[in-house]
């Protein structure tokens, strides 16, 4: 006799840590029968994992409940039970309010408390409504079982989470709490779960990632390098990242350990936000241009191959034509393989919320970010064509759209497709270039003989 599952369906907005979060809520409810499909008809529970970092996030929270709850009155018209779910950035912001205007959603937690969905799920099952937005004291990283879910060759791992660091525009700290680091005796046997179950990649997760100090209850505090020394170590994981991560914390022994260790990827996400000192001090960056550039300029020493991606905020309250210039020279001194920009959006109860008055108008941010995006865009094709005609590893990860198709990743996290056998997924394989588009490559993979 098969064994009747419960069907869960997840929709994950946001940053690598709510894809890690999400996994591990499909990991946990696994033990209570749920397994996890790809659409939202007739399951028995789903959950929105939301994302609070720029605007409209609650409308779209908001306008997808809408959507959704048609197929929970329709379950129950049919007799059954659908439980919704508010999980992420949003729902620990927002908690309360989303109780109030969606009477039909049965359960709201934060990012740090999902550990306790069980309990929550028996409650709501009791026909009782569930939030749970406190910071527990204990870490839920203590209450999340063995068995991860990944996907394909490259798995994530969440190794500190939270900030200390109140950039004046950021709802991080409020919405994902203080500062806390994993200790490394629980990450490195993590790393070790997730290799046995197939990953050759392994991407350290964190808000602030190179900030991770980690105790290890005999004395040492361990650094970001530390750890990636000792992930290194384990055969059969054969790429390491990290994101993401502040300038401030790049110190030099993860400086030093992009030098010596070649698992270490070529490539880092270093966000800066700005290029004008004075806009940097408003943020309370704590940093200047200068400072970015000389972290960039040791990492090249150390490994001359590396190249970068950042993040741009355009448009702060009292950003300048000049302060604007200042970003786009610093973007054109770096020479990006990719980068993200974002127009400033308030987020409520920031510090810059309050500097309404200094406002960049909306049609000047328009145009600034259409120009910085078009430097970007230039760059990043550049990066890619400079790849032709080269034979780079990829870590094949997944099918590609058409059929025949694998796709993966480069080294520079450069996403790449291919003609292949399918077979080839979950391994690096060496490919010959040869086209570059804006966003991907393409090429021949090199077979022997
Ligand atoms: N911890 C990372 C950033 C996390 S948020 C860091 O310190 O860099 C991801 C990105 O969203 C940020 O790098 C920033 O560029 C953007 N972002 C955050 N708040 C924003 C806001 N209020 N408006 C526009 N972009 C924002
Ligand atoms: Fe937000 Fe700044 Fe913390 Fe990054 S460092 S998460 S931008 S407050
Ligand atoms: Fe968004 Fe929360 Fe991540 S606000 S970017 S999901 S930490």
């Amino acid at each position: 006799m098969t064994q009747k599952h419960k069907k869960l369906f997840i929709k994950t907005w946001g940053c690598q840590m709510n894809v890690y979060d999400s996994n591990r809520m499909s990991d946990i409810l696994s033990s209570l029968g749920y397994k996890v499909v790809d659409s939202p008809v007739d399951v028995d529970m789903m959950i929105l994992n939301t994302c609070h970092i720029r605007e409209k996030a609650t409308d779209k929270v908001f306008s997808e409940l809408g959507r959704l709850k048609t197929h929970k009155t329709e379950k129950e018209a049919n007799g059954g039970k659908m439980l919704i779910a508010v999980a992420g950035c949003v729902a620990q912001a927002e908690g309360e309010f989303i109780m109030e205007r969606a009477p039909f959603v049965d359960m709201v937690f934060g990012p740090q408390t999902y550990h306790e969905l069980p309990e929550m799920v028996l409650k709501a099952n009791g026909n009782e409504r569930v939030v749970n937005t406190e910071f527990p004291t204990v870490s839920k990283f203590d209450h999340l079982p063995d068995e991860h879910t990944i996907e394909g060759a490259s798995a994530y791992l969440s190794i500190q989470e939270g900030c200390d660091k109140f950039c004046t525009f950021c709802v991080v700290p409020y919405t994902r709490g203080g500062e806390y680091s994993r200790t490394p005796q629980e990450i490195i046997a993590e790393a070790h779960r997730l290799q046995e179950q197939g990953a050759k990649e392994i991407i350290l997760l964190g808000q602030n990632v190179n900030a991770y100090h980690g105790e290890d209850g005999k004395g040492k505090t361990w650094g970001l390098a530390d750890l990636i020394y000792k992930i290194a170590e384990i055969d059969g994981v054969d790429r390491i990242r990290y994101s993401t991560s502040h300038p401030r914390d790049m110190d030099d022994d993860l400086i030093t350990a992009h030098g010596e260790v070649q698992k270490l990827m070529p490539f880092l996400h270093l966000p800066v936000q700005s290029g004008s000192d004075r806009i940097l001090e408003a943020m309370n960056r704590k940093h200047k241009a200068s400072k970015y550039l000389d972290v960039i300029a040791k990492l090249r020493k150390v490994r001359p191959e590396i190249a970068f991606s950042s993040d741009y905020i355009i448009g702060f309250p009292g950003e300048t034509e000049q302060d604007f210039e200042d970003s786009l020279a610093l973007a054109r001194e770096v020479g990006y393989a990719s980068c993200y920009s974002f127009k400033y959006s308030a987020r409520p109860g920031t510090p810059a919320a309050s500097l309404q008055a200094a406002l960049v108008p909306a049609n000047i941010a328009t145009e600034r970010l259409a120009k910085f995006q078009a430097l970007i865009n230039e760059q990043q094709a550049e990066f890619n064509k400079t790849c032709i005609g080269k034979t780079l590893p990829i870590l094949f990860d997944r099918k590609g759209k058409k059929e025949g198709q694998i796709g993966g990743r480069s080294e520079y996290f450069q996403s790449i497709f291919v003609e292949g056998n399918e077979r080839l997924i979950g391994n690096i394989i060496d490919v010959k270039i040869t086209d570059a588009f804006d966003n991907s490559l393409t090429g021949d993979v090199v077979t022997l003989g």
